[in-house]
C-alpha cells in the first residue's frame, strides 16, 4: 500500500454502498494562503490558512458505478489519452484520487460540473475535489464525519480540505508526521454584507501551476523564510478582523498577505511572475479607491487574475470600475 492510500483507510470504512452518490462544495479564497508544505505525499501545510466559500459558485459531482470507467467534465468526456494537456493531467489526477479508495476491478462513472464560468479563472480544484470526496462518502456509506473528510480531500488538492463548508474556514496545519492534526474547520460566523469580486484578466492555462510554483519557493527562494512570520502575524490579524466583523483590517491583511506570498515566489532562482499588467492595475485601482474613502482590497492566488474584497454597499462602485468582474455573496447558499 502507498503512504497515500495507507492514510486514507485510517479514515474510512465501507458501509451500505449506494448504486450512485451526488455532492456538492463550493470554491474557496484563502484571505491568509496556503504557500509551502511541509510533506508531498500528504499535502500537509507548513503554516495553516483561512479562506471564504464562494456560495453557490463550486462543483457537483455525480459518481456511479459502471462497467466502464467514464469522467465527464462540464459535460464533455475526457479519457485518459486525450490529447488537451490539462484535460488529460485533470483525469489522472482525479482517477489516481479515487483509486485511494476503490476496490480492484470496480468501474466508475463520475460526472463532473463547475458551476463556476470558466472564464472568471478561478481554480476549481478545490471544489472538485471536495465534492468529489462527499460523493465517494455516500457512494461507499463511509459516513465519515467533516474533519476525516477534510482529510481526504486534501489529499486531492491541499485547498480542497477547506472547500467542505460553507463561509469561512480555517486550514490548521497540524505538528504531527502522520497528518492527523491536518485538517480544516468552519471559522465564525456568517457575514452577509461581505462580498468577493473575480476579475478575469486571463483565463488560459498558467504557465507554473500552483503545486510546482509553491514546491519551487520552499525549495530555492530565500524569501520564503520569512513567509512564516508573516502568516503568523496575518492569520491572528483575520481571525480577530473576522470575529470584529471589521472589515478594513480584513481587506488590509488579506492583501498584504497575498501580496508577500507573491514576493516569496520572486525570490526563486527562476523568478515566477504571474501577474500581468490589469493584476497590477487592479492593486493601484483599489488604493486609488481606498484614497477616496471606498474601502476595497485585492487579493490574489497562483494566477493573473485579482479578487476583490468589498461590503454590499459599494457593489455599484465595482461594477462601474470592473465590468467584468464576476460578482459574488459568499453568503447565498
Ligand atoms: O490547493 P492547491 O495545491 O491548488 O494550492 C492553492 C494555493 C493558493 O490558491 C495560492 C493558496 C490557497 O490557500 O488557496
Amino acid at each position: 500500500m502507498t503512504e497515500r492510500c495507507s492514510y486514507a483507510a485510517r479514515y474510512i470504512n465501507r458501509g451500505q454502498v449506494s448504486a450512485s452518490a451526488t455532492a456538492f462544495a463550493p470554491a474557496n479564497i484563502a484571505l491568509c494562503k496556503y504557500w509551502g508544505k511541509r510533506n508531498r505525499t500528504l499535502n500537509l501545510p507548513l503554516t495553516s490558512s483561512l479562506s471564504v466559500s464562494l456560495g453557490t459558485h463550486g462543483t457537483t459531482t455525480t459518481i456511479e458505478f459502471s462497467e466502464h470507467d467514464t469522467l465527464t467534465l462540464n459535460e464533455k468526456q475526457i479519457g485518459l489519452e486525450s490529447t488537451n494537456a490539462s484535460a488529460k493531467a485533470f483525469a489522472e489526477r482525479l482517477w489516481e484520487y479515487i483509486d485511494l479508495f476503490r476496490e480492484p476491478g470496480e468501474c466508475l462513472a463520475v460526472r463532473t460540473s463547475n458551476t463556476i464560468p470558466t472564464a472568471a479563472g478561478l481554480a476549481s480544484s478545490a471544489s472538485g475535489f471536495a465534492a468529489c470526496t462527499k460523493a465517494l462518502n455516500d457512494l461507499f456509506g463511509w459516513q465519515a464525519d467533516d474533519a476525516a473528510l477534510s482529510r481526504l480531500a486534501r489529499l486531492g488538492s491541499g485547498s480542497a480540505c477547506r472547500s467542505l463548508w460553507h463561509g469561512f474556514a480555517r486550514w490548521n496545519a497540524g505538528v504531527r508526521e502522520d497528518g492527523d492534526d491536518c485538517y480544516a474547520e468552519p471559522f465564525g460566523s456568517d457575514w452577509p454584507d461581505l462580498r468577493l469580486a473575480v476579475c478575469p484578466v486571463d483565463t488560459s492555462q498558467k504557465p507554473v501551476s500552483s503545486r510546482d510554483a509553491m514546491n519551487a519557493t520552499v525549495a530555492n527562494s530565500p524569501l520564503f523564510r520569512g513567509w512564516e512570520a508573516c502568516v503568523t502575524r496575518d492569520l491572528c490579524a483575520i481571525e480577530t478582523s473576522i470575529i470584529n466583523q471589521d472589515f478594513e483590517r480584513l481587506g488590509k491583511t488579506a492583501e498584504r498577505n497575498a501580496l508577500a506570498m507573491h514576493a516569496t515566489m520572486l525570490g526563486c532562482e527562476t523568478p515566477i511572475l504571474y501577474w500581468l499588467p490589469a493584476t497590477v492595475d487592479a492593486i493601484h485601482q483599489a488604493a486609488r479607491l481606498r484614497a477616496d474613502g471606498i474601502p476595497i482590497y485585492v487579493t490574489i492566488d497562483a494566477g493573473p487574475n485579482p479578487k476583490l474584497l468589498y461590503q454590499q454597499q459599494h457593489e455599484a462602485v465595482i461594477a462601474a470600475q470592473w465590468p467584468d468582474a464576476m460578482l459574488i455573496t459568499p453568503w447565498s447558499a
